[in-house]
């Protein structure tokens, strides 16, 4: 039995600011049960939905020495699906209304110490595992502080540690004296070939240095981020890392996103009943949204942070040239104000067209999934990205640039080969886009037994955790 310890910052029933959340909330549940336990360990955020926090069952506490002074850290646990939880306690550090903060270097504190901790509760829960599988520049200290607890005792030697890159867009970057300061690891650790990167501290890069294995959510984001354009100025690492870099494509949870069951559809559909079915959702959303009531319109959804990320520069752009056509756009996301504002400024000009809902609603995103016709993602860059999964997995034709994880999960309609899953353009451009959008239209107002057809394709691939499971499993045998 191999033991495997998940460290990450979000994950879904929990707490979720994006895509990480649903990863670690649906990849541990999908490992074979006899070869592996695999746990998860979050912060307990005093953030979290009360329905959760109420279920935590205390463990014990202790004391840990960091940035001088002794430091509380208060263990609780829940299993769920079976899957055991455990949640570090520290009210000074993850009381806040929100999982991450607007200051840098006070972020890099209290992620630091979840680092930390999550080395220190081993020996308390009794669960030593073979691997600790780390997600994003949260945990990026994990590696590094591995490293200095090997000298201090048997325990944590030959642990093993898999970072895994979500969006190297985040690194945990401040100066370096004063991170040395508030983590307390040695100076040897704060070196150009260690964590240090362009005369600042970097937990990222710590983490990447000092882990056995790295991986990053798509095969064609691993190769984009050896290149500079996509590098975050971490391509030069990247490139000497890459025998031990590898590219594992995400996958969603299949049982909570289904069209036949999904408890926030008004109609549920499948793949033989799409066809009659799904506009009815389109209708009722038209009625909630007030956007004007027709099953024929075409409907594209937009479910997002709101961030230059995400290529909204480019809708921003030519919104107005889309909005001469027959076509309704349903917007769900929060974000930077200039695209919040750009969005409700267009439902404000074109009531009866543009929906703009800027808030955060599990609900709503499944409805949008589960009523447009086609989804909009133009993402500058894309490390993997679920919404486009969730809209095949829905039906919704995806309408992507090919970066990414939307290059590999997304193949492009080819009208003579009658193949393809969803709509790509390659070039960051507005009018590339739009001319892809508008291509789009055609076919479904044109050729709809091609559009369905696309539809019954993009809902029968399969991208459930299965394949990609199975490929973890075999980097923690081999690691
Ligand atoms: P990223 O992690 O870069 O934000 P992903 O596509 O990997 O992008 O994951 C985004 C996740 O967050 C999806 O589950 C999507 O449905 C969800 N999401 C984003 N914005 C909202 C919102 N405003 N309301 C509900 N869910 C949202
Ligand atoms: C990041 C990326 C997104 C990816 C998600 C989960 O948030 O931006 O592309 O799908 O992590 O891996």
């Amino acid at each position: 039995m191999k033991r495997i310890l998940f460290a990450a910052s979000e994950c879904v029933p929990f707490i979720k600011t994006g895509g990480l959340a649903d990863v670690v909330g649906s990849l541990p549940k999908n490992f074979n049960k006899e070869e592996f336990d695999v746990r998860v360990v979050l912060p307990k955020y005093a953030c979290m939905k009360q329905q959760w926090k109420e279920k935590l069952e205390y463990v014990t506490n202790f004391y840990m020495g960091y940035n001088w002074k002794e430091r509380y850290v208060g263990i609780f646990k829940l299993e769920l699906d079976g899957i055991t939880f455990y949640f570090i306690d520290n009210e000074e550090y993850f009381n806040g209304d929100k999982p991450y903060t607007s200051d840098g270097l006070w972020d890099i504190e209290r992620f630091g110490y979840f680092s930390k901790a999550v080395l220190s509760i081993l020996p308390v829960i009794d669960f030593r595992p073979d691997v600790i599988h780390c997600h994003d520049w949260q945990t990026g200290l994990v590696p590094v502080y591995l490293d200095h607890f090997r000298f201090a005792g048997e325990y944590y030697q030959g642990i093993k540690t898999v970072m895994t890159i979500h969006n190297l867009k985040f690194q945990g970057v401040w100066g370096t004296k004063d991170v040395r300061n508030i983590v307390g690891l040695p100076e040897y650790y704060f070196a150009p070939d260690k964590l240090e990167a362009y005369h600042d501290a970097n937990l990222l890069k710590g983490g990447i240095v000092y882990a056995d294995r790295v991986t990053t959510v798509s095969n064609t984001y691993a190769e984009e981020i050896k290149m500079p354009f996509y590098g975050e100025k971490l391509d030069g690492l990247m490139n000497a890392r890459s025998n031990c870099l590898s590219g594992i494509v995400n996958g969603i949870d299949y049982e909570e996103y289904n069209p036949e069951t999904d408890p926030f559809l008004p109609y549920n559909y499948s793949v033989e009943t799409f066809r009659k079915i799904k506009a009815k959702n389109k209708v009722a959303l038209q009625e909630e949204l007030g956007l004007e009531k027709d099953p024929k319109k075409m409907m594209i959804g937009i479910v997002s942070r709101l961030t230059d990320q995400k290529g909204f520069d480019l809708v921003e752009y030519v919104m107005d040239e889309m909005c001469q056509d027959e076509v309704q756009f349903v917007i769900l996301g929060t974000g930077d104000e200039r695209y919040e504002n750009a969005f409700r400024h267009f439902a404000w000009k074109y009531p009866n067209k543009v929906s703009a809902n800027i808030y955060y609603s599990e609900a709503m995103s499944h409805k949008i999934y589960g009523s447009c016709d086609a989804f909009l993602m133009p993402s500058l860059f894309e490390p993997c990205g679920l919404s486009q999964l969730m809209s095949l997995r829905f039906g919704t034709l995806p309408i992507v640039r090919e970066t990414g994880g939307l290059k590999d999960t997304v193949e492009p309609y080819n009208e003579y080969e009658k193949t393809g899953t969803g709509f790509s353009f390659s070039n960051y451009n507005a009018h590339e886009m739009m001319n892809t959008v508008r291509y789009a239209e055609k076919i479904y107002y044109d050729k709809k037994r091609d559009w369905n057809k696309l539809v019954e394709r993009a809902m029968t691939k399969d991208f459930s955790w299965k394949t990609s499971a199975k490929q973890y499993e075999e980097l923690y045998k081999y690691i």
